[in-house]
């Protein structure tokens, strides 16, 4: 597995693999690997010659009070990871790397999308996150790139960008790996105590109640809201940031769940906030 660490590095491989006509697919990560990652590496293992893991926490889209310098950085244990799906290139940069002295351009996707759930709770956090795939798509050369349906909306603006800016890159949706307990994987989870990661199971929980009831016949978007408002408040470590339903993926206002939609929501379990989600009505690509 080649680790490239430079804009140069990173350019010449993927000219290398062009040249070589091979296929490419990017799977961008912040990094502190686990199964949840490693599915996104196997998809694109299955589907591309070329697969490049990008390991980069991304300065840009935390807030000024978010968890920047706390967030993982494990970079050795995530290269033992990755060799074992395996992958062939690693681009690990450093930040001054991607946002050099006088760095000024940002890729803002304007429109409700980025206003709404996690957009509504962390400004600028879809222009951070739109900026650093755009270059990371741009420097791998990459023809389909991989995400998780955990952060659902992140792939709505994702597939927003690359739409409206004419890349020429296939966006891939894999859906969410859960821990056998129901919670879903993330390196946020590393956060919680014992205590915490067995009140967080209350995510899932909700999430399952709601759509087993939707399951039943149950359409009606406040009553389906209110299941997970109701099964989250059982538990006492659970703040609720937001619990929301979209239509699916153009995120749209419901009354009723007559198409795909998206059942989202971002609970604080003690200081760590996670997210969650699930797809009603048909699954989603
Ligand atoms: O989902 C993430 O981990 C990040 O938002 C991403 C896509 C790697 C961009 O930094």
């Amino acid at each position: 597995m080649k680790i490239l660490r430079t804009v140069k590095e990173i350019q010449a491989y993927a000219k290398a693999m062009k040249a070589a006509g091979k296929t490419i697919g990017l799977v961008p990560t912040m990094g502190a690997l686990h199964e949840g990652h490693l599915t996104l590496m196997r998809a694109a293992r299955e589907k591309c010659d070329i697969v490049i893991a990008s390991v980069f926490v991304n300065p840009t889209q935390f807030g000024p009070n978010e968890d920047y310098a706390a967030y993982p950085r494990r970079f050795e244990a995530d290269c033992e990871k990755l060799a074992t799906v395996p992958v062939d290139a690693v681009f690990h940069p450093e930040p001054a790397e991607m946002y050099p002295d006088g760095y000024c351009t940002y890729v803002n996707v304007e429109g409700d999308i980025t206003k709404k759930l996690c957009g509504a709770q962390r400004p600028g956090h879809f222009r951070g996150v739109a900026t650093v795939v755009t270059k990371l798509m741009n420097l791998s050369r990459a023809d389909e790139a991989f995400f998780g349906q955990k952060d659902a909306q992140q792939v709505v603006v994702i597939r927003r960008f690359v739409e409206d800016l004419n890349l020429n890159v296939h966006i891939n949706m894999v859906p969410i790996v859960r821990e056998e307990n129901g919670l879903a994987r993330s390196s946020r989870n590393q956060y919680l105590s014992a205590a915490e990661k067995e009140a967080a199971t209350v995510l899932s929980r909700s999430l399952r109640r709601a759509a087993a009831t939707y399951a039943r016949g149950e359409h009606d978007v406040e009553k389906l809201k209110l299941i997970v408002t109701d099964t989250l408040e059982t538990e006492p470590l659970a703040s609720i940031d937001y619990v929301d339903l979209f239509s699916f993926p153009d995120l749209q206002p419901l009354q009723r769940v007559e198409q795909q939609s998206l059942l989202a929501i971002a609970v604080r379990i003690g200081e760590t906030r996670l997210i969650d989600n699930v797809i009603l009505g048909g699954e989603a690509m």
